[in-house]
């Protein structure tokens, strides 16, 4: 998992974008050769959604357009991430294969006329996907063009059909052995949910009442594990042919079909795709979230923002342009995190079509344009970046982040409605953001001893072998922070008994939950030391721990809230509601502090960030974004490779890349 040979043939970092030529005509294509090259592209993803042309009968390729635009791709100088087209089966194929359609969780089949209409468990879906990737490798494994493989787009799509029904089966035989244990692990002695053959089980499909939130959470398992076997399908029909790195791009925001550390194991490199969903000093901390993730699937090793958008920002229910500057600020932020490049969806706006109105590195206005402007800035900014592909960002910090607990809460039936999973692990990450501090995410099972201080925002699932990892790893001398309803069932959904959270994390934590209070909408409690929680609060004994602040009202006045616990040669800390953002970054201050982890350029003013890139020979570079519409003075002057010369500040909305001694 590595960009390494990718970096090596690019020359420096990637740059550019999805490259759609069977969109337009040749006049078209001779002006993108010169853009591009004016631009400075050195990367073009090619074939993402050409199902149809590539194969327009069933067996029947056509590879005469493909070959065109990869040797007329390679004679400008521009490399090809080489995209197998299984993302869209052409209508050619659904009404040859209904059986492969996609069927909602309600019974609905849907049909083509979008795009990912296929279910990844139908056998003549996968056989056609398979000898796409196939044909496509025996015919460019070898091509000079090519420098790396873009497996499908984004998996991401569910189904519930038959199909599905039978690999679920097989799967739940595999992890579950026998149908006895599957009706102990799903508790289906509740509801009278007994099965007594395997025929009777089914995927969650839409019914009466709650689901069985065992039987959602294998299902979300399967669907990742089955998801991944896709991948690694074409992956592997690839890899026969071709010697050149294979990815599949990752989508990184608020929902998750997939375990994308799994993924990060399978691809050779990381790439996910990043759109932010709030502009300003959001988006840029949304972005290090998505970089930061990004990083960790793959080990800490550089990776790749496969597609952004240049005048994108998803909020709501619109879509917000980018402030000038933004182009250049936005992919520098992906660059800070580690990512080797900056690509986009997609070259040029489409002139129809259902994402006609989606952003472009050539806007629909052409060439003349900010927009074009600023991508041929952004162009020439990673050109002078070269030395830094290959480097990579280091952590002291890590935030646990686990598919089970995500999955796991998104099940029916939780306590309260404000319980959620995502919310919390970017609460922790923005505070951390916010502190200037780099942060890694890690899994609750990894092994956490590089990291002085590590947050478990939202663990609710968590297993024998991880509780006793976060044990192991406080006694060791970390320093730990679990947050309220976490720890509280284990791997197959059942809630620990005798208090909450498992047995060694409330060793390493010195108290016992023994009842919980969720709070009424908009109701808060406050905290002995003046802070607020709201949604949550628990009734937290002490077991070794000290009382860091307590609750002052109601049936918990007096209890513990916020506990310390000294623990072997390390902190367990504990807190049992959910603070209101400013105490809980005051919190997040006070354990960084405690743990001497501080940021990479102190004493910086909010919405100015700073991260720094390591080379495995010792250089190192400091990337600084000024998120904010003030000068941000430096707290020293360095030489910006930027422009190459002596930074001493940085404009408004500025961005410098200081190579330190
Ligand atoms: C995703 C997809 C692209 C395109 C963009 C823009 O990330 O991979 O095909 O749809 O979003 O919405």
């Amino acid at each position: 998992m590595t960009t390494r040979r990718l970096v090596r043939r690019l020359g420096g970092l990637a740059f550019g974008g999805d490259y759609n030529p069977e969109q337009w005509d040749k006049s078209v294509w001779e002006e993108d050769d010169e853009l591009m090259r004016r631009a400075g592209v050195n990367l073009a993803t090619v074939g993402v959604f050409s199902w149809a042309l590539l194969e327009p009968k069933e067996g029947h390729f056509d590879f005469g357009w493909l070959d065109a635009h990869l040797d007329r791709l390679h004679a400008n100088g521009i490399a090809v991430d080489l995209a197998t087209p299984t993302a869209s089966p052409p209508p050619w194929f659904t009404l040859a294969h209904p059986d492969a359609l996609p069927v909602r969780s309600d019974g609905t089949k849907l049909v083509h006329g979008s795009r990912d209409t296929y279910c990844l468990a139908a056998p003549a879906y996968r056989g056609a996907a398979r000898r796409v990737a196939l044909a496509l490798a025996e015919r460019y494994g070898d091509h000079p063009a090519v420098a790396m493989w873009h497996v499908h787009n984004e998996y991401m799509t569910l189904c519930w059909c038959d199909h599905v029904a039978a690999s679920f089966r097989v799967w739940l035989h595999t992890r579950h052995g026998s149908l006895d244990a599957l009706n102990e692990a799903w508790g289906t002695a509740f509801w009278s949910q007994h099965y007594t053959s395997w025929d009777q089980v089914l995927p969650p499909r839409a019914t009466q009442w709650h689901h069985n939130p065992a039987q959602a959470l294998d299902f979300s398992r399967f669907w990742s594990d089955e998801a991944l076997a896709a991948y690694v399908d074409q992956r592997d029909a690839i890899r026969a042919h071709s010697d050149r790195p294979v990815t599949t791009n990752l989508m990184v925001p608020g929902y998750q079909n997939l375990d994308l550390w799994a993924f990060g194991r399978e691809v050779d490199v990381v790439t996910i795709d990043h759109y932010p969903i709030a502009p300003g000093v959001d988006a840029a901390a949304d972005t290090a979230f998505g970089g930061d993730r990004a990083r960790s699937f793959g080990g800490g090793r550089p990776w790749l923002l496969m597609e952004q958008g240049t005048n994108t920002v998803y909020a709501g229910d619109r879509v917000l342009a980018k402030e000038p500057g933004e182009i250049l600020r936005h992919s520098l932020g992906h660059v800070a995190h580690g990512s080797d490049g900056a690509l986009f969806f997609q070259w040029r706006q489409s002139r129809a079509g259902a994402e006609m109105w989606h952003s472009a590195m050539v806007p629909h206005a052409g060439a003349d344009s900010r927009v074009f402007r600023e991508v041929t800035a952004l162009g020439a900014a990673l050109g002078r970046l070269g030395e830094l592909a290959g480097s990579t960002v280091r952590a002291e910090v890590a935030v646990l982040h686990d598919s089970d607990s995500w999955w796991a809460m998104n099940g029916d039936g939780l306590p309260s409605a404000e319980l959620d999973y995502l919310g919390p692990l970017r609460r922790a990450h923005r505070a951390l953001w916010d502190a200037g501090v780099t942060t890694d995410f890690a899994r609750p099972d990894d092994d956490l001893s590089r990291y002085r201080l590590v947050l478990a925002p939202a663990l609710f699932l968590l297993s024998d072998a991880s509780a006793e990892n976060l044990r192991r790893y406080v006694a060791g001398g970390g320093t730990l922070l679990v947050q309220h309803f976490s720890g509280v069932v284990d791997a197959r959904l059942h809630a620990r008994l005798g208090g909450y959270p498992a047995a060694p994390l409330r060793a390493a934590l010195g108290i016992r939950v023994d009842e919980y209070r969720p709070l009424g909408s908009g109701e808060q409690v406050v905290l002995s030391d003046g802070s607020h929680g709201t949604v949550w609060s628990e009734s937290v004994r002490l077991d070794g721990a000290e009382a860091v602040a307590t609750y002052t009202g109601g049936m918990l006045a007096g209890g513990a809230a916020l506990t310390r616990h000294r623990f072997g040669d390390g902190h367990g800390w504990y807190l049992s509601t959910r603070l209101d953002d400013a105490n809980y970054a005051v919190l997040v201050d006070r354990l960084l502090a405690g743990t001497g982890v501080g940021p990479d350029l102190p004493d910086l003013p909010f919405g100015v960030e700073a991260v720094t890139r390591h080379a495995e020979d010792g250089r190192r570079w400091l990337i600084v974004l000024n998120h904010t519409a003030d000068v941000m003075p430096l707290p020293a002057p360095g030489h910006d490779l930027l422009t190459d010369t002596t930074a001493h500040e940085l404009p408004p909305g500025g961005c410098v890349v200081l190579s330190l001694p």
